[in-house]
């Protein structure tokens, strides 16, 4: 397949990665479940991994903010060998949507946007839809306004690079589409984004590359064009019976 496969066709080919993993492996109490996994995204693009259930999508992502320890090969961060822990990163311009929802209920919509990364104006410029909702206590939103909440207060501090993990778990397809299209208009705007979903088609709609992942290893890589392309041989091949995809 197309590992080598360059992304010739996106419009940030030909600039250096923001965020770059190289032999990357990574796991729980030492024991790694991720294992030499080498993959970058750039300033400007859409990057999605895929894969099926427990393959190591969440560990790679935690691993890659700092939450979780590396447990060998290197990340780079703009350029740079790092190993400071996610709130450094935060500062450092890294965005986070975590696999859990993030909300905190007892706090208004208000006070979870103040507490937040990035300016509660820019927050509602970005989801308007919040605006009507900024007194209500955020554990009386629905799932699909939680999502839009937490991907607002990420997306208003303008991140230099966004890990989003599972988006669209559980989410109606309208709400689905909004939520990758705001993702597409940061990315545009010059953000890299890192996605993590097990529904391949609609991410593979809005992103640029995909890699897939599979036991802990990067098992495809290509465009997003070549993955939708391809996308009914890559299931059969690699996602086995439990792709919701
Ligand atoms: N906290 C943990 N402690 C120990 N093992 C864990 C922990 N979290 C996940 N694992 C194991 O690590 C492996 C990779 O899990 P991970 O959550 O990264 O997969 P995933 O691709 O995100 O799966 P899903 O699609 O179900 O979210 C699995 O074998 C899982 O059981
Ligand atoms: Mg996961």
């Amino acid at each position: 397949m197309s590992v080598d496969t360059a992304p010739t066709d996106t419009a940030s080919a030909g600039t250096a990665p923001v965020l770059e993993a190289t032999d990357l492996s990574a796991g729980y109490r030492r024991v790694p479940c991720v294992r030499n996994v080498s993959l970058d995204v750039r300033p400007g693009e859409i990057v999605v991994i895929l894969g099926p259930n427990g393959a190591g999508k969440t560990t790679t992502l935690l691993t890659l903010s700092g939450a979780l320890p590396s447990l060998g090969g290197e990340i780079r961060w703009r350029g740079e060998p790092t190993d400071r822990a996610l709130h450094h990163r935060v500062r450092d311009g890294l965005g986070v949507v975590p696999e859990e929802r993030s909300v905190i209920s007892q706090l208004s919509v208000r006070d979870n946007l103040r507490i937040g990364p990035g300016p509660v104006e820019r927050a509602l410029e970005l989801f308007p839809e919040l605006r009507p909702l900024l007194r209500r206590r955020a554990g009386l939103l629905s799932g699909g306004e939680q999502q839009m909440l937490s991907t607002a207060r990420a997306l208003a501090a303008e991140p230099a690079v966004l890990l989003a993990d599972e988006l669209s778990l559980g989410l109606a397809p309208k709400i689905v589409t909004r939520l990758m299209d705001a993702l597409r208009a940061a990315a545009d705007r010059g953000a890299g984004v890192l996605l993590v979903e097990q529904h391949a088609r609609q991410a593979l709609g809005v992103a640029d590359r995909a890699y897939i992942l599979r036991r802990g290893s990067v098992v495809w890589a290509g465009t997003a064009a070549e993955a939708r392309r391809d996308l009914r041989q890559i299931e059969g091949a690699y996602f086995g019976q439990d792709t919701g995809a």
